[in-house]
């Protein structure tokens, strides 16, 4: 129970590795708050949590939203009384050349993904400050901020800025106890995992395709307390695919 009566919100976790997240720090003793655009999955996700005893709330908040996110970090004072770890989760993909990405597209992406790495923390830092008990902050990036695949631009630009932005903050707010650290997942399977075929995970040196819980892992050491010196780091946790050189045959 490292956890134990830590609050933790959690941006984008009424789905995928987010809610994967949000059920990792539940059982580990957190106060939980799921937080996501959409309210029904958002609620369902909480109240499974519930079921199990354990201690979960969902807030609304789309964190393209400037006003959202500061009434996320209010709410979440009010029913805990703290923020102790924030890990900003929310993301979205999109997949297009570069001729036919538009402004709006471009926008949608950067706000979403990294707009709101910048916002969230800026405003989980308010609170973590005023405590003064420091806090942990985990921004998560992507493997694809430092390789990709064609027609990724806005994601790609997105999840770079996420490393960069998670350097200058773990700087900027080190003075005040708060340490800001960034993971960059690779293939992490939300779906079902079973349909999976043999050569997805034969190509990862690790052997496997990755899932949530390994990103809770990672979330587990760089928001432990105990691990106070880990900040401004990028810790990349994809089963080894970009280390693996490849040679077109
Ligand atoms: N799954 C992977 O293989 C993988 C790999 C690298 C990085 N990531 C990153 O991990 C994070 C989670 O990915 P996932 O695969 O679980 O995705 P997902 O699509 O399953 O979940 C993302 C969640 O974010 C929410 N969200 C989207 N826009 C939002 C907004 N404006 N405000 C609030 N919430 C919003 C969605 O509703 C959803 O619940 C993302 O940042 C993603 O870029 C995932």
């Amino acid at each position: 129970m490292k956890f134990q009566d830590k609050t933790v919100v959690i941006t984008g976790s009424a789905n995928g590795i987010g809610r994967g997240l949000a059920e990792a720090y539940a059982l580990s003793g957190a106060r939980v708050i799921i937080s996501d655009v959409h309210e029904e999955q958002g609620n369902l996700a909480a109240s499974i949590l519930k079921e199990q005893g354990l201690n979960a709330v969902f807030v609304p908040c789309d964190v393209r939203k400037e006003e959202d996110i500061k009434r996320l970090m209010n709410q979440a004072v009010q029913y805990a009384g703290t923020i102790d770890i924030l890990i900003n989760n929310a993301g979205v993909s999109r997949w297009k050349s570069p001729y036919e990405l538009t402004v709006e597209d471009w926008d949608d992406v950067i706000n979403t993904n990294a707009r709101s790495c910048f916002l969230a923390t800026r405003e989980a830092a308010v609170h973590m400050k005023k405590a003064g008990n420091g806090g942990a902050v985990v921004n998560m990036s992507s493997t694809r901020s430092i390789m990709s695949e064609p027609n990724s631009e806005a994601y790609a630009a997105s999840k770079g800025a996420i490393v960069a932005l998670s350097h200058a903050m773990a700087v900027s707010l080190g003075p005040d106890g708060i340490r800001v650290n960034c993971i960059s997942p690779g293939w992490i399977e939300t779906g079902n995992y079973d349909e999976l075929r043999s050569a997805d995970h034969k190509q990862h040196p690790a052997g496997r395709v990755g899932i949530p819980a390994d990103i809770a892992k990672a979330c587990f050491y760089l928001t432990d307390p105990d691990n106070d010196f880990v900040t401004g780091a990028h810790l990349v946790v994809d089963g080894g695919m970009t280390r693996k050189m490849i040679y077109e045959p």
